[in-house]
């Protein structure tokens, strides 16, 4: 550094001034150079689109908490998926709504389901999409847990390892049905293993699995349940999902997961746990995958609606602050108008 004496035409004449020996700023000079330098960047390819399958006895609905979200017939999926694959991305993550619930969710292998049939027609459609559907129980039983409920000690549960066959029946018929992989979302003890097992056994081999490994139980995921239609009829799912106060804990869930075959691994939410992701990427060397979910997304788009953020600003700066974090993959509401956006600025 040097003390000058100021001669230049903005400022008054006769105030010392400081010059630098380093200017980071001669590196944000302009957009060719700040791009020069850019060290992250979210692609299209970097985004996985979710989707809520309705039977196609329901109309197409958008969900209130969620502007540009909808609940899509297998064919609104289908023109979904062209358009999606057009602008760059390249997976889709399927969510069911059955025609009925029941105790167990048994509906949720029926071969003729919604995520089935969607699988099948999506794969027909868009033969190189990679389609990937959540397997939960959440969504197929009428008391909107992820399991098989049993009384425990004096209070309903969920029964770890009955739970455990259900979702395996169910990660087969999707597998039957086309799926590249399979993304277990429930939270039980040993299902990565149990459903590796069970692909395997049946010739799966080739089906992977992007395991839900630190998922917390979340306030956030609130908007996904109206989507979803999933909500718990009692309690909440703290015996299952992860205690948002616990890192180390995310460490074990994630290496129990990568031992017992996953293939990626995901931190769920997102925003709230960037931490848990630059943790997981920098002790694991396989893909990591970070779900931006529905409250994430929601409170962009309510704060934009009210003019208080610019909710293309915050979008693109939420979803680079997950990339910069360490996660390879992102799940998000925001992919479809993220991938448009994407695709005029490069032109
Ligand atoms: C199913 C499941 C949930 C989400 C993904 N899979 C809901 C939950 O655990 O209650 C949430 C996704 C989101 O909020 O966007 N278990």
């Amino acid at each position: 550094m040097s003390l000058k004496t100021n001669s230049g035409p903005k400022s008054e004449p006769g105030i010392p001034i400081v010059v630098p020996r380093n200017r980071p700023r001669r590196l944000r000079s302009s957009e060719g150079v700040r791009a020069m330098v850019r060290e992250n960047e979210v692609k299209p390819a970097d985004l996985i689109l979710p989707l809520f399958i309705v039977p196609d006895s329901r109309p197409r609905v958008e969900i209130g908490s969620m502007p540009g979200v909808y609940q899509d017939r297998v064919a609104d999926a289908v023109a979904t998926c062209k358009r999606a694959w057009e602008l760059g991305i390249k997976s889709v993550l399927l969510f069911g709504l059955p025609e009925t619930k029941d105790e167990i969710g048994a509906v949720s292998w029926d071969p003729t389901g919604p995520v089935q049939s969607a699988i099948r027609a999506i794969a027909k459609a868009v033969p190189e999409m990679t389609i990937i559907p959540d397997v939960c129980m959440c969504e197929y039983t009428s008391h909107g847990h992820c399991g098989v409920i049993v009384d425990h000690r004096g209070r309903k549960d969920v029964d770890n390892d009955q739970t455990l066959e259900l979702l395996v029946r169910q990660s087969l018929s999707f597998a039957e049905a086309g799926a590249h992989f399979v993304a277990p979302s429930d939270m039980m003890d040993g299902r990565v293993g149990a459903i590796r097992d069970a692909l395997d056994d049946n010739g799966f081999t080739d089906v992977g699995i992007i395991a839900y490994s630190a998922k917390f139980a979340s306030g956030f995921y609130g908007p996904f349940r109206e989507a979803a239609e999933s909500a718990p009829q009692f309690g909440d799912r703290r015996s299952y999902q992860m205690d948002p106060a616990n890192s180390r804990e995310a460490m074990r869930e994630i290496s129990l997961d990568v031992e017992e075959g996953a293939d990626m691994v995901m931190v769920k939410p997102a925003l709230p746990y960037l931490d848990i992701i630059r943790e997981a990427r920098d002790s694991f060397d396989l893909p990591i995958v970070a779900y931006n979910v529905s409250g994430e997304y929601s409170m962009v788009k309510a704060a934009a609606e009210k003019g208080w953020i610019d909710g293309t600003r915050v979008r693109d700066e939420v979803l680079m602050g997950i990339k910069r974090s360490g996660a390879d993959l992102i799940i998000t509401y925001f992919a479809l108008e993220y991938a448009e956006d994407y695709k005029k600025r490069k032109i």
